[in-house]
C-alpha cells in the first residue's frame, strides 16, 4: 500500500517536470535578453573625463574592486564578460598595479608608484599628498636609502589589512633609518605637515666612546651631532636638502669645526664624497652608518 502510494507520488512530480521542462523552461528562455551586455554600466564609463568614470565609481565605493571581479574574473582578465581590465591596465596584476590609484599611471614599470599624481590626482609639490616624494624616492642626488618604508607601512597587495582605510589623509609611520640612532621620536605632524626629530634630517649623535680607537681623534667634544631639522614636507625648493642644513660641515663636536672646508671632507670621508663635495655613494649617506676612511 505504501509503497504504490509512493510510487504513484513520484509519477506526478516526474510528470510535472516534463510540463516544466517542455513548456516552462522554454518560455523562461525565450525571455533572456538576447543582449545582456547593454546597461551594464553607465554611459562614460571608459571615459576619463566623465563623473561616470570608473576609476570614480570604484573611488566612491572606497576603491573597492573586488565587486567587479564577480563578472570580470578574479583575476580581471574578462570572465563572462569578454572585457578584460588588463586590455588598458596592463601590467601583471592588472587594476592592482601599485601606480593605478597613486604615483604614475603611465609607467609600466612599476617604478614610480608614489604621489605625484596623489589620490586626488593633484601633481603640485605644495599640495600634502604630493610634497615631497619625487624628491625622497626618486630625484635623490643625497642619499638612495630612503624607501616608502621609512614613512609608511607598506602594503603587500591593495587589500592588505591597514593599507586603504576610509578617507585621508594616509598614515606616516616612521621606522628604520628614520627612527635610527636617538631618533625613536621622529614624527610627522599633519597640521603644519612637518617632519620632527628624523634622524635623517640630522636627529644623530655620534659618540667617541663608540668610535673606533683610531677614529677618535676627530671628536672635540665626548659626541659629533647633527643639526635635528624641522623640515617642512611641502616646501620642495631644495633649501632644506642643501649641503650644511642637517648637519654642519662638518658637525659640531668633530675636528676641525667652522674650520674645515667642504673640499677637505674627501680626505677622510672618500667613500663618500668627492673634492667637490658631492656625494659620490648615494648607498653610504644617510645609511644609519658612519663612513670613513676606506669603510
Ligand atoms: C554584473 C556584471 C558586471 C560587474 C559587477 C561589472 N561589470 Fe564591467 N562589464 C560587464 C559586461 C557584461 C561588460 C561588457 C558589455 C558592456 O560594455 O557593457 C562590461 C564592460 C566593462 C568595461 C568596458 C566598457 C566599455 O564601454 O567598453 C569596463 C571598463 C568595465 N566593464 C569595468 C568594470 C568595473 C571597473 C567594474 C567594477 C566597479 C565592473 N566593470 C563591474 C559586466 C560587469
Ligand atoms: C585601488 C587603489 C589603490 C591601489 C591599486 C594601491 N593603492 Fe596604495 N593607497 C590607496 C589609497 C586610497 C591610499 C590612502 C589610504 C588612507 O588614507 O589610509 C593609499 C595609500 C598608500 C600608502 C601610504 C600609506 C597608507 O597605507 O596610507 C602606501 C605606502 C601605498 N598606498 C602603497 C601601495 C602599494 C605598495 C600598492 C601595490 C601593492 C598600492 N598602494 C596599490 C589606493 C591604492
Ligand atoms: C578602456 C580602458 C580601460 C579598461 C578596460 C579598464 N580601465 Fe581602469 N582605468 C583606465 C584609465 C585610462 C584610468 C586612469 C584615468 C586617469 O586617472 O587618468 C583607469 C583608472 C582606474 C582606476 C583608478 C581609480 C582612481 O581614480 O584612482 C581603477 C581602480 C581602475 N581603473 C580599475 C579598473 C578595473 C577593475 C577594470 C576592469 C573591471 C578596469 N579598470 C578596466 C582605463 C581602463
Ligand atoms: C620621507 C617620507 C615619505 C616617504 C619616503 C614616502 N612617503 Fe608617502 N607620504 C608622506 C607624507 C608626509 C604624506 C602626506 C600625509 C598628509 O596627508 O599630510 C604621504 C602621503 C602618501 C600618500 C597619500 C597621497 C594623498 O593623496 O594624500 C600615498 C598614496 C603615499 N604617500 C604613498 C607612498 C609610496 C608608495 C611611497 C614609496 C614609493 C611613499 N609614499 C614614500 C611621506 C613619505
Ligand atoms: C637631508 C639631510 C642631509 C643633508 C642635506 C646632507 N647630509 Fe651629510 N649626513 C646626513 C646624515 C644623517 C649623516 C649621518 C651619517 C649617515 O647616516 O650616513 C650624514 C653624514 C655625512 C658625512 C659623513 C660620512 C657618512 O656618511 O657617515 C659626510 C662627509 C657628509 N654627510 C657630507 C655631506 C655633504 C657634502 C652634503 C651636501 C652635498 C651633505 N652631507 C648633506 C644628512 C644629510
Ligand atoms: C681628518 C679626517 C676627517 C676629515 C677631514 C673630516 N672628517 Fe668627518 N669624521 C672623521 C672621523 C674619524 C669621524 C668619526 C667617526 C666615528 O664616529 O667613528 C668623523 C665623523 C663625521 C660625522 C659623524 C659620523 C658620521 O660618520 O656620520 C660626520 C657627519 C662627518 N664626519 C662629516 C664630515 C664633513 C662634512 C667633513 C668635511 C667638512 C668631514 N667630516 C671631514 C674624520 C674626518
Amino acid at each position: 500500500m505504501e509503497n504504490k502510494m509512493r510510487f504513484s507520488l513520484i509519477n506526478i512530480i516526474l510528470a510535472l517536470i516534463t510540463v516544466f521542462v517542455l513548456f516552462g523552461c522554454s518560455d523562461l528562455k525565450n525571455n533572456i535578453p538576447t543582449t545582456p551586455q547593454l546597461n551594464v554600466h553607465q554611459p562614460g564609463f571608459t571615459s576619463p573625463s566623465s563623473p561616470n568614470f570608473h576609476g570614480n565609481v570604484i573611488k566612491a565605493n572606497n576603491y573597492d574592486m573586488r565587486q567587479c571581479r564577480q563578472c570580470h574574473a578574479s583575476d580581471y582578465s574578462g570572465g563572462t564578460t569578454g572585457q578584460s581590465c588588463k586590455s588598458c591596465h596592463v601590467q601583471p596584476n592588472g587594476p592592482e598595479a601599485c601606480n593605478t590609484c597613486h604615483g604614475n599611471f603611465s609607467d609600466t614599470t612599476g617604478t614610480f608608484i608614489a604621489p605625484p599624481r596623489d589620490l586626488n590626482g593633484d601633481t603640485s609639490t605644495t599640495i600634502a599628498g604630493v610634497g615631497a616624494h619625487f624628491n625622497h624616492l626618486y630625484g635623490d642626488s643625497l642619499s638612495s636609502n630612503v624607501q616608502c618604508a621609512e614613512c609608511h607601512t607598506v602594503p603587500q597587495s591593495v587589500y592588505s589589512p591597514g593599507h586603504i582605510n576610509p578617507g585621508l589623509p594616509a598614515q606616516v609611520n616612521m621606522k628604520d633609518i628614520a627612527t635610527t640612532n636617538i631618533a625613536s621620536n621622529a614624527a610627522y605632524d599633519y597640521k603644519s605637515m612637518t617632519c620632527s626629530n628624523t634622524y635623517c634630517h640630522g636627529n644623530f649623535s655620534y659618540s667617541i666612546s663608540n668610535a673606533q680607537p683610531g677614529d677618535q681623534f676627530a671628536f672635540i667634544d665626548s659626541v659629533m651631532v647633527g643639526n635635528n631639522k624641522t623640515v617642512t614636507w611641502n616646501k620642495v625648493d631644495g633649501s632644506q636638502a642643501a649641503c650644511g642644513s642637517c648637519h654642519d660641515l662638518p658637525p659640531k663636536g668633530h675636528i676641525g669645526y667652522q674650520q674645515f672646508p667642504l673640499s677637505s671632507c674627501v680626505s677622510c670621508h672618500w667613500t663618500v664624497v668627492d673634492a667637490q663635495g658631492n656625494i659620490i655613494n648615494k648607498a653610504k649617506h644617510i645609511n644609519g652608518n658612519v663612513n670613513v676612511r676606506s669603510n
